[in-house]
């Protein structure tokens, strides 16, 4: 059995090897001063086959890959290793392109080490197919493999953007500075808003089991954000009006993340409803939910659009940051305090039952259509946030020159950034969605056609998903939403 399943690993693994020792054979120099020639040279076709080719595989193959391995479908290793094999072809491309020349940076680096996270995942996968120490190191290589699959998405999203950053020549010298706060707090908005829309869809039980609300977390979050801000946002001398409004930002994140984890705390509950839910079939406990991180996001959002910009262009597109921002924030206190379900905590028994959970829209379960309200309206928040994000990371002074320089105006610069949106939350939604179908189908098949699975804990079981979506099929008819 054992020796089938080597034999047919043994062709992607061979390809692998295969490419990657021919890799340095075909690598080109590197520079590390340009003349304007090299630099103004057409980009050749090579490296646009390379670009596209990465963006597939580390935007939409591995992602969808990393979801079938979740859902223990069999399409997972037969899509993963395309996925290598196009990807370690992408590598010798990247290497031989003439054409247009680029400085060496941080681009070529994250490259190679990328090799470790590809290598590794590669022998954990063949490892795992093997079916072998079934009751020792198997359940831990099942682990290693599935933290490690997850951070996929996040490497590849890292080299995405350093391969555009090396495109374009940005963020050397002065502006590295300005390059790292926008990209890394544009990222984190954008993961907020995909980490929302995983709650939102499928983490309900997530969310019940941890007995904390959404909004402890996200005050947690915040209030060690705001930390780092406030000690980072100063580097000596005098201090300039955007250092004082970065350092104020930071410390209003704390002050407001301490407000929020307090007013998140469960034992806030007074013992007398404690009591009285103890003995009443009426009275749900739920978990606390608070406004404070909306507020914090508001704020934030108020103080983007008043931040006073060289370019006239810039002070528009930041602007826009502010206003989605501020409609986040908004959005998210009405689903908060008018839409959300009451989160009420799991007990620990409870960990296997996602599909058959009760759902919590406590006054809404009677009523489809306002189920369906519901739903549509909260992915306002989280899509909001992913749109912020995105604009914020396309504001830094080096692109927004470049755009002024194309003679583009902030309209049509901020739509195609609210397009990029869209479509980031479209794949994020689909993949959720893959997910939550598959995991479905999964726990009611018999079996075949599934790899393995491995036993559920505390905050991985296989289907959480399919509570919004069986609750969706109680209450519709026809498509769910
Ligand atoms: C050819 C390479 C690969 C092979 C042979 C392979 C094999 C497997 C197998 C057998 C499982 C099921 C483990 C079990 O439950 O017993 C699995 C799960 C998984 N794989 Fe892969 N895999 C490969 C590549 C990848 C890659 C590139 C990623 C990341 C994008 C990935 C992400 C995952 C994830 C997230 C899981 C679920 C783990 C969990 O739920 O904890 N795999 N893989
Ligand atoms: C996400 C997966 C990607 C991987 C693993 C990857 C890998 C590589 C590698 C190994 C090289 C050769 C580096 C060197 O010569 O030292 C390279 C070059 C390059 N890549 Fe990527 N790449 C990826 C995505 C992208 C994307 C999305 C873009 C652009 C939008 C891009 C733009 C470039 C450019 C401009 C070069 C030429 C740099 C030079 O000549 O020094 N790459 N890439």
């Amino acid at each position: 059995m054992s020796r089938l399943r080597l034999q047919r690993m043994a062709l992607p693994v061979a390809t692998a090897l295969l490419l990657s020792l021919a890799t340095p054979g075909a690598a080109h120099k590197h520079h590390s001063i340009l003349d304007e020639d090299e630099a103004n040279k057409p980009v050749d076709s090579i490296l646009w086959i390379h670009i596209f080719l990465q963006i597939i595989v580390w935007g939409f193959l591995f992602p969808i890959g990393m979801v079938l391995g979740m859902a223990r479908s069999k399409w997972h290793v037969p899509l993963q290793s395309c996925g290598f094999v196009f990807t370690l072809g992408g590598y010798i491309l990247g290497h031989s392109h003439g054409g247009r020349s680029f400085l060496a940076g941080a681009h070529g680096v994250m490259a190679n080490i990328l090799f470790a996270p590809i290598f590794l995942q590669l022998g954990l996968g063949i490892y795992l197919k093997l079916h072998i120490h079934e009751e020792t190191i198997r359940p831990w290589a099942v682990r290693a493999h599935g933290v490690l699959g997850k951070a996929y998405p996040i490497l590849g999203w890292l080299q995405m953007l350093f391969g555009v950053i090396a495109f374009r020549g940005y963020c050397r010298g002065g502006a590295l500075g300005q390059c790292l706060a926008h990209y890394i707090m544009g990222s984190g908005f954008i993961a907020y808003g995909i980490i929302m829309a995983i709650m939102l869809l499928v983490g309900e039980n997530w969310i019940r089991r941890s007995k904390r609300s959404p909004e402890w977390w996200d005050s947690w979050v915040i209030m060690l954000w705001g930390i780092v801000n406030t000690f980072t946002e100063h580097h000596g001398g005098d201090w300039s009006v955007k250092d004082m409004q970065h350092t104020v930002m930071g410390v209003i994140w704390w002050a407001g993340g301490i407000l929020g984890i307090i007013l998140a705390r469960n034992n806030q509950v007074s013992i007398l409803a404690i009591t009285y839910a103890a003995f009443s079939t009426h009275v749900t406990m739920s978990l606390k939910r608070t406004v404070v991180p909306a507020l914090i996001v508001i704020i934030t959002g108020w103080a983007f659009s008043n931040h006073a910009q060289a370019l006239m262009i810039s002070t528009n597109v930041h602007a826009m940051v502010g206003y989605t921002l501020m409609m986040a924030g908004v959005t998210r206190i009405i689903e908060v305090c008018f839409i959300a379900p009451k989160y009420t905590p799991l007990p620990e028994t409870a960990v296997a039952d996602d599909n058959r959970s009760e759902h919590t829209l406590t006054d809404n379960t009677s009523n489809a259509s306002a189920w369906q309200t519901s739903k549509a309206f909260r992915h306002l928040p989280p899509f909001l946030l992913t749109a912020s994000g995105v604009l914020f990371m396309s504001a830094t002074d080096e692109e927004l020159r470049f755009v002024d320089g194309e003679g583009m105006d902030h309209v049509t610069y901020i739509l195609l950034m609210f397009s990029i949106a869209f479509l980031i939350y479209s794949l994020v939604v689909s993949l959720i969605r893959i997910w939550a179908r598959l995991s479905e189908n999964a726990s009611s098949s018999t079996g075949d056609g599934s790899i393995e699975l491995s036993t559920a804990s505390k905050w991985y079981a296989p289907v959480p998903g399919t509570d919004a979506e069986a609750e969706a099929a109680r209450h519709v008819i026809g498509e769910d939403d």
